[in-house]
């Protein structure tokens, strides 16, 4: 390549993703930083501009008018993330626990209403003790002002909340309602009820780590979408996360500039296992597609059955849905359903195209997922790839079974293009209980049914197992190589590239929440 495009294209990399910027030192970097430090880490530097650095609280109960700070517990303003314009609030922890009064409500209220107006993100770093107690209901009212301006934002700018320590009561809901929940490892903690609260009501003892911190959120409850190590990581992946993302729901995510070479990927062809019961993993079918480590993992220890992260392709963003026949054999079931819906909306509200991996036996079945609701929570990602409009492909690897195939991005649903793999089999169900059902009587009257089941297998798999029944009928564009399926999507998000979908006007769908 030409030395100077070269180094123009390093640049312009760099201005997109950054050029690393280390301010805090070594020593520093594995502590808990205070709020202007999160802040200061954050931007680029010198671009911190701050609002609101001498509002102070107007409670004079309990003493507090001989306790006055300024700033009032919370660092407001705005700068740039490598050049691009976000505003920032950062609650300052040694001002009463960082809890939230009043006029702390409104200077975080003054920067959303501005991320809002100007169309840039919003970013909160959280480390908060809640609502302030002596405020009563003051501040309870200062949260609902946030929480309303959480949903007014919702879809039309990024939110992104860090969790950098306390996070409790009722003020867990302004991060919920955000886009993504990024927690600190072992200093930070999430929950309604603290487990004193929890202790007195339900007699359980529990710690705060294991009641709310980012081992369970981000493994049981899926709450956290990330978690780092310590602050400065969790400030690195704020900045890596925004790289993936539009400044706001007009724009299109910022690609990378790239010049297409040997697009080949010969590694690919040999995923797939021989055996259709095998498991294998879907991220190495990730890896081999998108360009060098641009996979950005949400809610990696959450649901591993379905893996969902940003990604680039040839330098343009993409979100990426895929089961992971690692996990459950990559059935859907209540977790992965909803975080892949979940996903799949944020990309939709923020024109990032959609990539669908598919190998899916179908929906877990018992009791379990019966009683916990895998019908309303299997019908979110159903609802959510429906209704999205952002460029929509589909490659299916192995297995599309039953309902699963329908949900997983069909071109009945909308899907743009329907590529299929040799290996992909796509049918009702599987080839054993296919056959068990369909030639019940013929295999219970043969003398050797444990054959004569076998052989129907094999009869059912030839004719059904494949791609190519679903290729005639065109619900599969076409049948491709492995090794070619990066090429291929290169050109398939191009093409797409200047879709437009128009949908009947309402209020707004009724997704089976
Ligand atoms: C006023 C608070 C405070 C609060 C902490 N502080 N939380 N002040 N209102 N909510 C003050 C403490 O008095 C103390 O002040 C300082 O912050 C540091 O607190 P410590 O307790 O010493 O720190 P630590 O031991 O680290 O414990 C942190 C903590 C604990 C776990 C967050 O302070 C705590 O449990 N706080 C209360 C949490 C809570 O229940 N909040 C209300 C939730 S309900 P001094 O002067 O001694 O340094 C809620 C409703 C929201 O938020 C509803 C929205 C719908």
């Amino acid at each position: 390549m030409n030395e100077k495009l070269k180094v123009l294209e390093t640049k312009q990399a760099e201005a997109v993703l950054g050029g690393g910027q280390k301010r805090i030192d070594a020593q520093h970097s594995k502590k808990k930083l205070f709020a202007r430090e999160r802040i200061e880490y954050l931007l680029d530097e010198g671009s911190f501009e701050e609002i609101g650095m001498f509002v102070t609280h107007r409670t004079k109960d309990f003493g507090m008018d001989k306790e006055v700070y300024l700033g009032d517990g919370v660092v407001t303003g705005y700068g740039t993330i490598n050049g691009r314009l976000v505003y920032v609030f950062a609650q300052d922890f040694t001002v009463f626990g960082g809890s939230l009064s009043e006029t702390h409500a409104e200077k975080i209220c003054k920067v959303m209403d501005m991320a809002l107006k100007v169309g840039a993100p919003m970013i909160g770093l959280n480390d908060s003790g809640g609502a302030r107690i002596q405020e009563g209901v003051r501040s309870l009212g200062g949260y609902a002002d946030i929480f309303y301006r959480n949903v007014q934002a919702s879809g039309v700018i990024p939110q992104i909340s860090a969790i950098m320590g306390p996070c409790a009561g009722g003020a867990v809901y302004s991060p919920a309602m955000t886009d993504f929940t990024m927690m600190v490892e072992n200093t930070s903690y999430m929950f309604v009820t603290g487990p004193n609260v929890v202790k007195t009501v339900t007699n359980e003892t529990v710690t705060a780590e294991e009641l709310g911190g980012a081992s369970t959120h981000s493994t049981k409850s899926g709450v956290a979408h990330t978690t780092s190590a310590n602050d400065v990581e969790c400030l690195e992946d704020v900045k890596k996360l925004l790289s993936y993302l539009p400044q706001n729901n007009t724009e299109l995510p910022h690609d990378l500039p790239y010049i297409p070479t040997d697009e080949i990927r010969m590694a690919l062809d040999s995923i797939i296992p021989d055996s259709a019961t095998k498991p294998y993993d879907m991220k190495d079918v990730i890896n081999n597609l998108i360009d060098e480590d641009s996979f950005f993992e949400i809610h990696k220890n959450f649901a591993e059955n379905i893996v969902v992260g940003f990604a680039r392709l040839g330098g343009r963003n993409v979100g990426i849905v895929a089961n992971n026949p690692m996990f459950l054999a990559g059935c859907l079931d209540v977790n992965s359903s909803t975080k892949a819906a979940r996903f799949t909306r944020f990309c939709d509200a923020f024109n990032i195209p959609l990539l669908v991996l598919v190998d899916v036996p179908g929906f877990l079945p018992g009791t379990d997922q019966e009683w916990n609701g895998i019908i309303v929570h299997g019908a979110k990602l159903l609802y959510a790839l429906s209704e999205a409009t952002v460029p929509k492909v589909t490659v299916i690897t192995r297995k599309a079974y039953g309902g699963a195939y329908d949900v997983m991005n069909s071109k009945h649903i909308g899907a743009d293009m329907n590529y299929a793999w040799p290996t992909a089999e796509i049918a009702v169900m599987g080839a054993k209980g296919a056959s068990e059902i369909i030639f019940k009587k013929e295999i219970s009257e043969a003398e050797d049914p444990a054959a004569k089941l076998a052989e129907k297998e094999a009869e059912y798999a030839r004719k059904f197992a494949t791609p190519y029944r679903a290729a005639q009928r065109g619900f599969i564009d076409e049948v491709i190589l492995p090794n070619e399926t990066r090429k291929k999507l290169l050109k398939t998000f191009a093409m797409l590239e200047n879709k437009e979908v128009e949908r009947p006007k309402r209020k707004h769908g009724n997704i089976p929440l």
